[in-house]
């Protein structure tokens, strides 16, 4: 069974197709959309050696050159230099307008490969194939692209949307359940912005949910149906999409003073919505029944709740060189109620006051 969901953005519209077994479509699902000749399947040898023939069988058959191009794996790979490497493979290999990009793995390969697809030629058409919960359900759509500086994480991008993103579930099974943890976190991220029913469902099913029993079906394609939903009404981020960033400012700080060693993704994100929501209480934006409920269900995922002890000011600094400040003034997603959030500007001094102890 493949369910399919729409990014509505006028001419530049596409589907993400999620269900069991979609590896072994890509090479037909790329030709109904018009694509043809050579595709350059930007990977890392992990990702290969689980997925790669399986991709490169389905691009042959349906009359695809693939040409693969593995980088290392980790974060500290979504470079500048990496994205030059990879230029040199594509220059090597005479690929051209017609040509285009797969990315196959997780956020780091589906950030660079697309911001590899937006600049190289001015535009390459790319397809995303995300092999990780947490990229099936948030990176691989929306259209953003990005390499870090050593400055700060996805400080270097462009916003340039797919062709399709081909979501197949059955690569979730190679997974470390942490893996599988960390990308719950923006799933229950979608049901406290936008969904008060998906968090109940949500609260319902969770184990079900996490040992890949058929409810992360509808949790991936309900999560993929919000974010559609956001970037369709708001593409570059000036107005609603920030409300994606539920728990993300206060998380990538942590990721940042913890070096990006301690945490994934997902679990500095769950830490940062349970602040997010403890914040909002303090503020009396939301009640303690709302936040206990965002709480619970973090937890109840296997996701961790408390922060790390880190000087505030540290915490602080990371959070300067965040995207999101604007004029020195920190903007938070904070919440109303579960399925309901809005977005608040807090001084430093305020903040201090709320985090520290
Ligand atoms: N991950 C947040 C966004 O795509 O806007």
């Amino acid at each position: 069974m493949c369910e399919q969901v729409n990014v509505n953005l006028g001419e530049r519209s596409y589907p993400v197709f999620i269900g069991r077994g979609g590896l072994n479509t890509i090479g037909d699902k790329m030709d109904k959309i018009g694509m043809s000749g050579k595709v350059a399947v930007v990977t890392n040898p992990l990702v290969y050696e689980l997925s790669g023939k399986q991709v490169t069988k389905s691009l042959e058959m349906a009359g695809f050159r693939p040409i693969v191009i593995k980088i290392p794996d980790g974060e500290e790979y979504k470079t500048l230099n990496v994205a030059s490497n990879i230029y040199d493979k594509l220059v090597e290999h005479q690929i051209e307008r017609g040509s285009s990009i797969l990315a196959l793995g997780g956020g780091v390969i589906g950030d660079i490969a697309g911001f590899v697809a937006a600049t190289y030629l001015r535009g390459l058409p790319y397809i995303q194939v995300p092999t990780t919960l947490l990229a099936q359900v948030d990176s691989s759509v929306g259209g953003k692209t990005a390499v870090n500086h050593p400055k700060g994480k996805n400080l270097i991008g462009a916003f340039y949307q797919p062709r399709a993103v081909i979501i197949d579930i059955d690569v979730l099974k190679s997974l470390d359940i942490r893996d599988i943890r960390a990308g719950m976190a923006e799933v229950i991220k979608y049901g406290i912005i936008r969904d008060a029913d998906f968090f109940s469902y949500l609260e319902e099913n969770m184990d079900e949910i996490t040992g890949l029993g058929d409810g992360i079906l509808y949790a991936i394609k309900r999560s993929c149906e919000i974010k559609a939903e956001v970037v369709a009404a708001d593409e570059r981020e000036e107005g609603l999409r920030s409300i994606l960033n539920f728990g993300h400012t206060f998380g990538h700080a942590m990721e940042s003073v913890t070096e990006y060693k301690r945490y994934r993704h997902g679990e500095a994100v769950a830490i940062g919505m349970v602040l997010a929501g403890e914040i909002s209480q303090m503020l009396g934006l939301c009640s303690e029944a709302a936040y206990s409920r965002v709480k619970g269900l973090i937890s109840k995922a296997g996701l961790p709740t408390e922060s790390p002890t880190v000087p505030f000011d540290k915490m602080l600094m990371a959070m300067e060189l965040d995207k999101k400040v604007q004029n020195q003034k920190m903007r938070f997603v904070l919440m109303e109620d579960v399925g309901k959030v809005i977005i608040r500007k807090l001084e430093k001094a305020d903040l201090r006051s709320l985090v520290s102890p």
